[in-house]
């Protein structure tokens, strides 16, 4: 697939869950409507949407029709902005600007924003276990619930960013950067794959090679965000040049050098074409997926 043909597709794929996101917020009745107001600022919003794209493109590697796909995609999306609101907040990142707007606590307060990524993430967990299965199809909900708390949860994106807080204004190894990284973000992206993996029922050796993609992918996500934080402008990035220089993070760019981490993007985005050839599957589209991660400007 030519990447001019992934980014259309991928175009489809942001319409379709930016559609169904916005069918789940409208839809939450108004009892706490400056909570919704706030929700929907964080999550209706200029996001790229990479891990709801990369889940349907596995879905549809997988032969899963796509309406089968919107309420994990959506699940996921809504822990990615959860986690993208308390990155944001004073106690962590402390950064004001976010897909192109203020972030959600200047513009709710603190205390909302925080409320804000507290119901997106229950919310998330509530799309997943109202999931409907047709006659003949297993049931893989609680699968689906434990691989979503799994990844965002202490061994995963918390986790990993308690890692990042502990990793800032001191020098860690390679080793110890790779595994902070590995669970603050490719832990979410893993579940895009596994999410999909599990509702198709996939071999266990299907599955080993899925994950050594994720993996690599994965990884290869933050080190490209790394860069950009350093190469990129505040207004392409839609989010604040230099926070990682400025507060003095545990970046691969800071441990390697710009070449260093490029270079390690070009040899994670190898390993992820090579998991894939070990599968039985139409791979091109996590093919292009895996080129744009690491060819993206923003
Ligand atoms: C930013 O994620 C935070 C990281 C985990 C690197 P994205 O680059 O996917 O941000 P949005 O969703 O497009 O705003
Ligand atoms: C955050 O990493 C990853 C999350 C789990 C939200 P960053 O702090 O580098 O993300 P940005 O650069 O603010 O989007
Ligand atoms: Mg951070
Ligand atoms: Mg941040
Ligand atoms: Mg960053």
């Amino acid at each position: 697939m030519t990447q001019e043909a992934w980014l259309e597709q991928f175009g489809l794929y942001q319409q379709r869950v930016n559609g169904a996101l916005e069918q789940y917020i409208a839809r939450l009745p108004d009892v706490a409507p400056k909570l919704k107001e706030a929700m929907g600022y964080a999550v209706l919003n200029g996001g790229k949407r990479v891990r709801p794209a990369l889940l349907y493109a596995c879905g549809d590697m997988l032969g899963i029709p796509s309406e089968r796909l919107d309420g994990p995609a959506v699940a996921l999306e809504c822990i990615h902005s959860y986690s993208l609101i308390h990155d944001d907040l004073p106690s962590m990142d402390n950064d004001e600007l976010r897909r192109g707007k203020p972030t959600c606590h200047v513009v709710f307060g603190e205390a909302m924003a925080i409320l804000a990524g507290d119901a997106l993430q229950a919310m998330a967990f509530e799309v997943l276990s109202n999931m409907t299965f047709a006659n003949g199809q297993r049931d893989c909900r609680a699968e689906m619930m434990a691989i979503l708390a799994r990844s965002s949860g202490y061994l995963g994106m918390c986790g990993g960013q308690a890692l990042d807080l502990a990793a800032t204004d001191k020098a860690i190894t390679l080793t110890e950067l790779e595994v902070l990284h590995n669970s603050k973000t490719g832990a979410l992206l893993q579940a895009a794959l596994l999410m999909p993996a599990t509702m198709a029922g996939i071999k266990t050796a299907e599955l080993e090679q899925l994950s050594a993609y994720a993996a690599a992918i994965g990884l290869a996500f933050q080190v490209q965000d790394d860069i950009l934080d350093i190469t990129a402008d505040t207004q392409t990035l839609g989010k604040p040049q230099g926070s990682d220089v400025l507060l003095n993070k545990s970046t691969y760019p800071s441990l390697l050098g710009l070449d260093g981490a490029r270079t390690l993007t070009e040899k994670l985005y190898q390993e992820a074409l090579q998991a894939l050839n070990a599968l039985p599957y139409n791979t091109s589209s996590l093919a292009s997926f895996a080129d744009y991660i690491i060819h993206r400007n923003h």
